[in-house]
C-alpha cells in the first residue's frame, strides 16, 4: 500500500472554517490565504511575488469576484530591497510603479506595502487606506504563515503525487502542522487577555514542546542595555531563571537584538562571531535560534533556543521562534501600552486630587480668616460702638444747651452709620445663608447690597437641579460676590443678570451685566492692587473648572465660570472585560467572512 493511500479522502469539512487561525489549523492553501488576507485586512489587492533567475511569477488576489491569478513578469530593482527587508513595511519615497503594475487594477493614489515570505518570495499589498502599523503586523503575519502553508502544501502535493516520502518527510509534516498550532495559540491567547507573564510562559513552553529542544528562554533587556533578566525558561538549572545575566554572556542574543533579526548558530562554540562565554560553556550550549521580541522603542528581548546538541536547525524551525517571538512581542507592547495608560490616569487621578485638597485646605483659611475677622467686629468693636451710642445719649440727656445737644445727635448719627456698615461687613463676611443653597444665599446677598438699588438684578436657577456640594457651593458664591463687587464697582450697570444650571457634571454660572465693559484679557494678567479677577479664575481652576470673561467696551460684561462636583473621574478599571468584548466583535467579523 502506498503511503498516500492512508492519507484521509478530501471531505468537506462539517463546519466552513472562518477564522484565521480556523483556516490556518484546517491546512489551508496559499491561494486561500492570499483571499483570506486580502477580506481580512481589507485590502485592494494582495499578490505574492515569486523570483526567479530575473523572472518574478506573481500571484494575484485583486479585489474582485475573480479567484487568485498568476502570472510572470520582469522583476524589477524594488522587489530585490524587500526581499531584504525583515519586517513588513510600507512602501513611500521610491519609484513604486512596478510595484503597483504588479497589483493592477488598483486604484490611484493607493497605499502599499510588504512583507518578506522567505529569501525569493515577498508578499505586496495595496489599498486605498493608509497602512497601520497593526496593519504591517498582520500582513507580517500573513508571510509567516504563508511561508509554513507553501512548504505544506509542496510536500502534501509530493504525497499526493504518490511520491515516496520518507519517514522524515512526514514527520516534518507533522512539526510544521503543529508549529502551526502553536503561533495561533499564542496568538488566541494575546488576543483573549492572557497577562505578559502568561505569555511568556506560554511561548516558552509551546517553542520546548514543539522543536523538542533542551533549552528555552525568553529574556528582558534590563535598562542601560549590559544585563538581561532571564523572565522565563525551561531545562536550566535551579537559580537561572528570575535572574539578571550579563550581555556578554549571551552573545548570541545580544547579536539578535543588535540587529533586530533572528540569529541562527550551529556551533556557538567554535562560531567565529563570538567570543567564548562563561554562561554557554557552563550549560555545554552548543547549537542555538534567538530571536529578538521587539519592543516599542527599543528591542524587549530576546527569545532563544538552545541545543547541547549538535543540531542542524530548519528554516521552518527558524521562522516558527521568529513568529511567535513577534507574535509576543505584538501581545508585550500592547499590554504595556494599557499599563502605561492605565498609570498615567491613575497619576492625573491623584494630582488633581491634590489639586483639591489643596483648594480645600486654601478655601478653608480663607473662611477661617473672614470668621475671625467677622467675630472680632461683632464682638469687639460693635460692641465698643454701641457702648459709645449708649455714652453720647446719657451725655445728651445731661446737656442742655440746644446746639452742643445737636451736635451730640449728629455725633450719634454717625456712630450709627458706622455700626451699620460694619454689620454690612460681617454679613459680607460670612456665609451663613448657603445653608438655604446657592441660589438663595446669592439673593439675599443681593438683597442686603442693593436693597431698592440703582441695579435690577435677577438670578435664575431654573436649571439648577443639584446643588453643589458644601465646599463648592463656597467656591462657587466667592467667585459670584467678587464678580458682583466688580459690576457694583466698575460697570456703571442699570441690570445685572446672573444664571446657575447644571451642566456635563457640574455648575455653569454667568455674571451678566449691562455696563461699561473693559478689557478682559488684559484683566486676567495679575496687576498690582487688581487681584479679583485673577483670584476668581485661580479658584475655579483649583477646583478643576474653568472661568472666562467677555466683554467689550460700551457693550456690558459676562463672567462664566464651570466647576465639577467630581474633580476627575476615576481611572478605568482594568479591562479584561472590554477586551473580551473587542474579541467577541472581532470572532463575529471574521465569521462573517466567507
Ligand atoms: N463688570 C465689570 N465692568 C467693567 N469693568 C470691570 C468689570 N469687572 C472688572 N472690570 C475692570 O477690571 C479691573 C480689574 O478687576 P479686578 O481684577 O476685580 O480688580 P479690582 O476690582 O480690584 O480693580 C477693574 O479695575 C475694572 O477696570
Ligand atoms: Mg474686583
Amino acid at each position: 500500500m502506498r503511503f498516500s493511500d492512508r492519507l484521509p479522502a478530501k471531505t468537506e469539512p462539517s463546519r466552513r472554517p472562518n477564522t484565521v487561525s480556523d483556516r490556518l489549523k484546517a491546512g489551508l492553501d496559499g491561494a486561500a490565504l492570499l483571499l483570506l488576507a486580502r477580506r481580512a485586512l481589507r485590502l485592494d489587492a494582495i499578490a505574492q511575488c515569486t523570483v526567479d533567475e530575473g523572472w518574478v511569477d506573481v500571484k494575484l488576489a485583486a479585489k474582485s469576484r475573480a479567484p487568485v491569478s498568476s502570472s510572470r513578469t520582469r522583476t524589477w530593482p524594488a522587489l530585490s530591497r524587500m526581499l531584504e527587508e525583515q519586517e513588513a513595511h510600507s512602501l513611500v519615497g521610491e519609484d513604486h510603479s512596478s510595484t503597483a503594475a504588479a497589483l493592477q487594477p488598483l486604484p490611484a493614489g493607493s497605499s502599499l506595502a510588504a512583507a518578506r515570505v522567505d529569501d525569493r518570495t515577498v508578499i505586496i499589498a495595496g489599498r486605498r487606506g493608509r497602512f497601520t502599523a497593526q496593519d504591517l503586523r498582520d500582513l507580517q503575519l500573513t508571510a509567516t504563515a504563508s511561508g509554513l502553508v507553501r512548504r505544506n502544501q509542496d510536500l502534501l502535493a509530493d504525497l499526493r503525487r504518490g511520491a515516496r516520502v520518507s519517514s522524515d518527510t512526514v514527520r516534518a509534516l507533522k512539526l510544521r502542522n503543529r508549529q502551526q498550532h502553536a503561533i495561533a495559540e499564542l496568538g488566541l491567547m494575546a488576543s483573549s487577555g492572557g497577562s505578559e507573564e502568561q505569555l511568556i510562559e506560554m511561548a516558552v513552553d509551546q517553542v520546548a514542546d514543539v522543536l523538542r529542544v533542551e533549552f528555552v528562554k525568553v529574556i528582558e533587556a534590563m535598562p542601560g542595555g549590559r544585563t538581561a533578566r532571564v523572565r522565563a525558561g525551561i531545562g536550566w538549572p535551579e537559580g537561572v531563571v528570575g535572574s539578571d545575566i550579563s550581555m556578554a554572556d549571551i552573545p548570541q542574543a545580544a547579536l539578535a537584538m543588535e540587529t533586530n533579526r533572528s540569529a541562527v548558530v550551529r556551533n556557538i562554540q567554535t562560531d567565529r562571531r563570538f567570543k567564548p562565554s562563561r554562561f554557554l560553556i557552563e550549560h555545554g550550549i552548543v547549537s542555538g535560534i534567538s530571536s529578538v521580541i521587539r519592543g516599542k522603542t527599543a528591542p524587549f528581548g530576546e527569545l532563544g533556543v538552545h541545543s547541547p546538541r549538535l543540531r542542524r536547525f530548519s528554516r521552518d524551525d527558524v521562522n516558527f521562534v521568529r513568529a511567535m517571538a513577534n507574535t509576543l512581542a505584538e501581545a508585550i507592547t500592547a499590554r504595556r501600552a494599557e499599563t502605561e495608560l492605565r498609570s498615567s490616569l491613575q497619576a492625573l487621578h491623584r494630582t488633581a486630587e491634590e489639586r483639591h485638597r489643596l483648594m480645600r485646605r486654601l478655601v478653608d483659611a480663607v473662611e477661617e480668616e473672614r470668621k475671625r475677622i467677622a467675630g472680632d467686629v461683632h464682638d469687639d468693636y460693635l460692641q465698643v460702638l454701641a457702648a459709645v451710642t449708649l455714652r453720647l445719649g446719657v451725655l445728651a440727656r445731661q446737656i442742655r444747651d440746644p446746639a452742643r445737644k445737636e451736635m451730640i445727635g449728629g455725633l450719634a448719627q454717625t456712630v450709627e452709620t458706622a455700626s451699620n456698615r460694619l454689620r454690612g461687613l460681617i454679613f459680607e463676611l460670612r456665609a451663613d445663608a448657603l445653608q438655604d443653597g446657592l441660589a438663595a444665599a446669592l439673593r439675599s446677598y443681593l438683597a442686603e447690597i442693593w436693597e431698592g438699588g440703582p441695579v435690577t438684578w435677577s438670578v435664575n436657577d431654573e436649571k439648577l437641579t443639584d446643588d453643589p456640594p458644601p465646599d463648592l457651593r463656597l467656591v462657587a458664591y466667592r467667585i459670584c460676590q467678587e464678580a458682583i463687587s466688580n459690576v457694583r464697582k466698575h460697570s456703571g450697570a442699570s441690570r445685572m443678570a446672573i444664571t446657575l444650571a447644571n451642566v456635563d457634571g457640574g455648575l455653569l454660572a454667568g455674571i451678566a451685566d449691562n455696563g461699561a465693559g473693559f478689557d478682559a484679557k488684559a484683566h486676567l494678567r495679575p496687576q498690582p492692587g487688581h487681584l479679583g479677577l485673577v483670584a476668581m479664575r485661580e479658584r475655579a481652576e483649583l477646583a478643576s473648572g474653568w472661568l472666562r470673561v467677555k466683554s467689550r467696551i460700551g457693550k456690558g460684561s459676562n463672567v462664566e465660570f464651570w466647576i465639577p462636583f467630581e474633580a476627575v473621574p476615576e481611572p478605568p478599571m482594568p479591562r479584561p472585560e472590554a477586551r473580551r468584548a473587542r474579541q467577541r466583535k472581532r470572532n463575529r467579523a471574521e465569521s462573517a467572512i466567507d
